[in-house]
């Protein structure tokens, strides 16, 4: 097949960032989906429904003229929220998830959770509202292997906490091992789970080829070929649970190749086009439509859209990289080639 259409997909894990950041990738993302559930781990975090909304203005301020892309804002969860304040954003109206990061996991965590347990009062007005609670699942523990912080989060958090609020709904943000799919492919209803581009193209081989790769260093960190193996079965499996959220995550070139370089890839500059060389390779094409544009939408209570997207295969070179503020942003496999392209009518 040399050309796909599908129903214009959604980015359901994003981040935006704020500022001279927000201003140069968002347009990446408007280009290709037509909504992005969009992660509030700024400084200072969007911890209230009125910062979310003041977000969601400056996100519109900053896209194109003429773009209908719509950003689904998030709450960032700390062991202050107030139930009323999930009410709030619930009645308010542009607030669609909020975001469990616990405290020390990744990137601006810091005011997260450190005992879940404290949040318990607010979840519990979450799955009355019907609101989902989005999740970075790691534990913070630095004594756990980093390699073994998503399974026990799995285990001693997250399983306890599904079954505790039976009827929250709870989405399992960039899932990396056979384990997490495992747990949510058997979890009860309203359980789901996000799959990064790169967790579906890369193992952890990619961060020591040839020498330490920092690009390729995000969190959850890339795991085993087994891992990887098991992501793309169950994004290509036709499986309303798993559905496309990239996470992509961009850091300025000096933040990344540093003594201590940041978490994050971009991808928001090819992100469907990847998805599809991975539905390729799997033979599964057919279903890149359920993943990417129906699937999210149906957890989120949604409608797909009619609007559509067609990909060619007709492969292009990326960038070595993108200006970003006073800098440079180093894209996902800056250099090197992407298989498939937007469709030049598709383009704005
Ligand atoms: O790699 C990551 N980057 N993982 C996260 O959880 C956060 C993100 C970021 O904000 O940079
Ligand atoms: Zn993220």
């Amino acid at each position: 097949m040399t050309r796909i259409t599908i129903p214009r997909p959604d980015d359901w894990h994003l981040h935006l960032r704020d500022g001279a950041a927000l201003a140069a990738v968002v347009a990446f993302t408007a280009r290709r989906f037509g909504r992005a559930i969009v992660m509030p781990n700024l400084r200072p975090p969007v911890t209230t429904a009125d910062a979310a909304r003041a977000y969601r203005e400056r996100i519109l301020a900053a896209l194109p003229a003429g773009s209908r892309f719509e950003p689904l804002m998030t709450l960032y969860l700390t062991e202050s929220t107030a139930p009323e304040e999930i009410a709030r954003a619930k009645a308010g109206g542009v607030v669609h998830g909020v975001k469990l990061y616990p405290a020390g996991a990744t990137t601006h965590s810091d005011a997260g959770v450190t005992d879940v347990r404290r949040t318990f009062a607010t979840l519990e007005r979450m799955a009355e509202l019907g609101m989902p609670l989005l999740v970075h699942g790691e534990t913070a523990d630095p004594a756990v292997d980093p390699f073994d912080r998503e399974a026990r989060f799995v285990d001693e958090v997250l399983a306890p906490l599904a079954e505790r609020f039976a009827s929250l709904r709870i989405v399992m943000e960039h899932i990396t091992t056979r384990h997490a799919v495992e747990f949510v492919r058997s979890a009860r209803d309203g359980v789901a789970a996000t799959i990064t581009p790169q967790h579906l193209l890369h193992n952890r081989g990619a961060l020591f080829a040839g020498g330490l790769r920092p690009h390729y260093y995000c969190l959850p960190v890339l795991k085993r070929e087994e891992d990887r193996r098991a992501l793309v079965d169950a994004a290509t499996g036709g499986e309303p649970r798993f559905f496309l959220g990239t996470d992509s995550a961009p850091h300025e070139r000096a933040a990344k190749e540093s003594a201590c370089g940041c978490a994050g890839m971009f991808t928001a500059h090819a992100a469907i086009e990847l998805y599809a060389e991975v539905f390729e390779a799997a033979g599964r094409l057919d279903r890149l439509a359920g993943f990417a544009s129906r699937f999210g939408a149906a957890f989120y209570g949604l409608a797909p859209h009619r609007e559509t997207l067609t990909l060619v295969a007709a492969p292009w070179t990326v960038p070595a990289s993108y200006p970003f503020g006073d800098g440079q942003l180093v894209p996902y496999r800056a250099g090197a080639t992407v298989r498939w392209r937007i469709d030049a009518q598709d383009g704005t």
